[in-house]
C-alpha cells in the first residue's frame, strides 16, 4: 500500500481519539492470562503487534475474546499449556511480544519455539536471554536471534543490573520473577517506562520500586481485574508533530496517556517552542491521562537531546525528527543508538528518507544531526517496513511542497489502524 499526502492541507483541525496504548495493551493481555479470574481490558489496541500477543496467548491455552472495544481474558493462573503439535509461537513484527513472552515462557514447565518476521529475526534477543539463563531457563537457538527455543522450569531469583535501559527487558525479567522462589531484583541504568510495575501492583503482585531498583517476590498470585487503556502517547506524537508544523492547525487529542515515564515528548516539543496545552489531567487506575491541545504556527527552534531522557522519548524520535527538520537552527539527538535496533534502523531510515524530501539531516553513530529550516519537498519515500517511519513521513508530507508518497505504508496497522483516516478527517 502506498499513501499520498498533499501539501498544503486545506485545514488541520478537530478532535481525535488515539488508539489504546500499545505497551499497556500487551501487558494487560499477558498479566490477564497469568491471573486467576477474569480480566477486562477496555480500549485494548487492536493493532497487529498486540494481536500477535493475543494469538500467542491463545496458543498457550488462554481464552481471550473481544466484545466491542473490550478484551476479555479468562486467566489461567501462572501455568499455561504447551502450544500443541507444532510448538511455534509467532510474534510477527512485535519486539514487545517476543521479549515479554520469553519472560513468561521461562517460567513454564514445557518448551516452545518463539519466532517472528524477517525484521524481528534481526533484532537482539540476548539482552533478555542472558539474564533468563542466569535464572535457570534453557534458551537455545542460532546465536541470540529468533527463532529461539525456550524451556522453562524452576527459576531462581537473581539480582541483575541491566546493561541497557529497556522496558521490554525489565518486563521480561519481572514476569520471570513471578515464577522464582524469593525476591528478584532488577536495576535499571536509566528510567524506562514503568507500566509493568504499575500494572503488576494492580494485579496484586508483590512488586516494590525504590529509585532505579525494582524487586518482585515470586510467591504472589495475580488476580484478574479491569484495565482501562489510555490513548497511546506514541501515536499522539505524530499528531502533536503535525499540529506544530502546520500553521493554523488546532487539534484536540483526547484521553492520552501522560505517564511521566512516557510523556517527555510533550516537554521537548514545548522547549522547541510548540504551543501544546495539557488539560484535564486525571488518573485511569494507576496511569495518568490528559487531553492535549496543539496549535500550529508558533515559531519552532532546534534542541539538543540526549542522556536519561532518551528511553522516555525513544519511540517519538521519528516524529521529533520531522519537527526538527522544520524548526529554525540545529537539533542534535545523541545517546540513541537503540534506534538502530528497532523495527528498522531508524537513524538510517530517517536520515535517508527525510533527506530525499530535502531535509538537511545527518546520521550520527548514536543519533541524528538535523539542520532545520530548509523547505521540504514532496518525494516518493519508503517506510522500511516500520510503522513509525511511515507515519513520520506522512506527517512530513503535510509540510512538504507537492505530493509525498509513502511506499509500503500498510505497516502503520502495526500500531495505528485508521491513522490515515484520522489524519484525513482533520483536513476536511
Ligand atoms: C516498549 C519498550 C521500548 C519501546 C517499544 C515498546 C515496551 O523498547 O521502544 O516500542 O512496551 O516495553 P525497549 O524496551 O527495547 O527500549
Amino acid at each position: 500500500m502506498m499513501i499520498i499526502v498533499t501539501n498544503p492541507p486545506a485545514r488541520l483541525s478537530g478532535e481525535v481519539a488515539m488508539p489504546g496504548d500499545k505497551s499497556i495493551s500487551h501487558r494487560a493481555a499477558i498479566m490477564g492470562a497469568l491471573a486467576h479470574g477474569t480480566t477486562e481490558v477496555h480500549g485494548f489496541l487492536r493493532g497487529e503487534d498486540c494481536l500477535a500477543t493475543v494469538r500467542c496467548l491463545k496458543a498457550l491455552g488462554v481464552e481471550l475474546h473481544f466484545v466491542r472495544d473490550k478484551l476479555i481474558i479468562r486467566g489461567r493462573g501462572k501455568h499455561l499449556t504447551p502450544p500443541g503439535e507444532a510448538p511455534l509461537l509467532d510474534a510477527g513484527n512485535s519486539g514487545t511480544t517476543a521479549r515479554l513472552l520469553m519472560g513468561l515462557l521461562a517460567g513454564q514447565r514445557f518448551g516452545a519455539v518463539l519466532t517472528g518476521d524477517s525484521s524481528l529475526k534481526r533484532r537482539p534477543m540476548e539482552r533478555v536471554a542472558a539474564p533468563l539463563r542466569l535464572m535457570g531457563a534453557c534458551i537455545e537457538g542460532d546465536g541470540s536471534r529468533l527463532p529461539l527455543r525456550i524451556k522453562g522450569g524452576e527459576l531462581k531469583p537473581i539480582h541483575y543490573k541491566m546493561p541497557v535501559a529497556s522496558a521490554q527487558v525489565k518486563t521480561a525479567l519481572l514476569l520471570a520473577g513471578l515464577f522464582a522462589a524469593g525476591e528478584t531484583v532488577i536495576e535499571e541504568p536509566a528510567p524506562s517506562r514503568n507500566h509493568t510495575e504499575l500494572m503488576l501492583a494492580q494485579f496484586g503482585a508483590a512488586v516494590c520500586v525504590e529509585g532505579s531498583r525494582i524487586s518482585i517476590r515470586g510467591e504472589a498470585e495475580l488476580k484478574g481485574c479491569t484495565v482501562k487503556v489510555p490513548g497511546d502517547i506514541s501515536a499522539a506524537a505524530f499528531f502533536l508533530a503535525a499540529g506544530c508544523i502546520v500553521p493554523g492547525a488546532e487539534i484536540w487529542l483526547r484521553d492520552v496517556g501522560v505517564n511521566p515515564s512516557r510523556a517527555g515528548i510533550i516537554d521537548l516539543l514545548k522547549e522547541m517552542g510548540a504551543d501544546i496545552q495539557v488539560q484535564n489531567r486525571r488518573m485511569w487506575g494507576r496511569e495518568a491521562v490528559a487531553d492535549l491541545l496543539v496549535k500550529g504556527g508558533a515559531p519552532l527552534r532546534g534542541v539538543a537531546v540526549g542522556g536519561e531522557i532518551i528511553p522516555n522519548i525513544i519511540d517519538e524520535i521519528p516524529a521529533l525528527a520531522v519537527v526538527a527538520a522544520l524548526a529554525q537552527g540545529e537539533t542534535v539527538i545523541g545517546d540513541a543508538g537503540e534506534l538502530r535496533v528497532k523495527e528498522s534502523d531508524r537513524i538510517a531510515a530517517l536520515a535517508g528518507e527525510l533527506g530525499k524530501m530535502g531535509a538537511r539531516i545527518e546520521e550520527l553513530p548514536d543519533g541524528l544531526r538535523i539542520k532545520g529550516g530548509s523547505p521540504l519537498c514532496g518525494a516518493v519515500v519508503e517506510s522500511h517496513g516500520d510503522h513509525r517511519i511511515a507515519m513520520a513521513l506522512a506527517v512530513a508530507g503535510l509540510a512538504a511542497k507537492g505530493d509525498t508518497a509513502v511506499r509500503h505504508a500498510s505497516v502503520i496497522n502495526i500500531s495505528f489502524p485508521g491513522f490515515m483516516e484520522t489524519l484525513r478527517r482533520l483536513t476536511l
